[in-house]
């Protein structure tokens, strides 16, 4: 990977089973929220499993250099900001939507705000694509801390928030469910767990504290990473199981990650030595993507590989989003 067009590319590299699954749904594809870490690689990634489909990306797209980038890859780019009902007059109806619109840092002391970005939003989207199939993105933060020998909370157990962006979450999948039984929208609430890309993620976070000799906090000492290129992957598919009532869905790596192993491993790879603060508590915010790998497989990038590819990007002083995931808060405080 030399630079953000080669990431940009694996990263929207569809599976067999995705290009397979995608051509087999009828339709076009629309991404909702296209234009953060996320979006615009999911977009192309569709695009790329099903080329004879159209593919839009609706976002504000606050950066405008998004816009053009994803113009350049045959997506059709509509700008829109989806908190305001006048927006949908003009919104085409597709049958396929990935929704990925989310507030997350910046939510303490904006409780409002990230209410209505998380909750009030998507009463919107369901509105208007109340014929349509969603993929609606979540956050494993709905779940209850579990005891880090647990194997992680499953889709079965009872969410706990903490905080109120995580509470502002766990509404967001309850409108998307409560649309879903209204009108019949097949949906799936989709629980995802930090994904990893060179430029976003745990592996930088640490990465960069290694490098600049900060120790590591081991409050949340327990972690569950998954390769973006994986969920993007896998969020694609999934259009294929969503159904009424909304159904929710774990997706993460298939493995819990110590902290403490994570840091010590990118520090050998930096010939780095690595301080650490702080001890390992006995609960963690863990999940468990069993069912997930049963409908779609394991991830396809094993987690040492997500590791070196990332520590090598940082290391060698490539661009980062400089948006750290503060995976450490116990609070619920972003
Ligand atoms: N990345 C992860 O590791 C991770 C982990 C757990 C959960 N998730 C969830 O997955 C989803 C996608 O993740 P992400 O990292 O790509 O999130 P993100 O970087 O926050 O991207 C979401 C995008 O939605 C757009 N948006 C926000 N408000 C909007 C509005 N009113 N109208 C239209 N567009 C709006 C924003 O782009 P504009 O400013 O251009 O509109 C923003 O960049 C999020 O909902 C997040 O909660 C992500």
């Amino acid at each position: 990977m030399k630079n953000e067009s080669d990431l940009e590319n694996m990263l929207s590299e569809p599976s067999d089973a995705t290009r397979r699954v995608l051509s087999q749904t009828p339709g076009d594809f629309m991404v909702l929220g296209a234009a953060g870490k996320m979006g615009p690689t999911l977009c192309r990634l569709v695009k790329n499993a099903a080329p004879d489909r159209k593919v839009f990306a609706v976002s504000r797209f606050s950066d405008p250099a998004v816009k053009d980038r994803l113009e350049q890859s045959g997506i059709t780019v509509i700008s829109a900001d989806l908190a305001e009902r006048q927006s949908y007059t003009d919104l085409p109806q597709i049958p396929n939507i990935y929704y990925l619109v989310g507030m997350k840092f910046g939510s303490t002391g904006n409780e409002s705000f990230t209410w209505a970005m998380n909750a009030y939003v998507p009463a919107l989207v369901c509105e208007h694509f109340r014929s349509s199939r969603i993929v609606a993105l979540s956050t494993g933060n709905v779940h209850p801390f579990t005891p880090v020998t647990f194997g992680g909370a499953t889709e079965e157990a009872t969410p706990d928030p903490k905080g109120e962006y995580a509470q502002s979450c766990l509404g967001r999948e309850r409108i998307f469910e409560y649309f879903s039984r209204k009108h019949s929208i097949p949906v799936v609430n989709m629980r995802l767990g930090y994904a990893n890309e060179p430029r976003y993620g745990i592996i930088v976070d640490l990465t960069q504290k290694i490098l600049k000799d900060e120790p590591i906090d081991l409050a949340m000492g327990n972690v569950n990473l998954i390769w973006q290129g994986d969920a993007n992957d896998i969020i694609a598919q999934a259009i294929s199981i969503a159904e009424v009532p909304a159904r929710v869905l774990n997706l993460t790596g298939p493995e819990t990650v110590s902290i403490r192993f994570l840091a010590t491993a990118i520090g050998k790879f930096l010939n780095r030595e690595v301080a650490f603060t702080g001890s390992e508590q006995p609960t963690a915010l863990l999940f468990n993507a069993a069912r997930c790998f049963e409908y779609f497989g394991y991830p396809r990038c094993p987690l040492m590989k997500m590791v070196h590819r990332v520590v090598d990007w940082v290391a060698s002083g490539k661009t980062i989003h400089n948006k750290p995931t503060k995976f450490q808060v116990r609070d619920g405080k972003f």
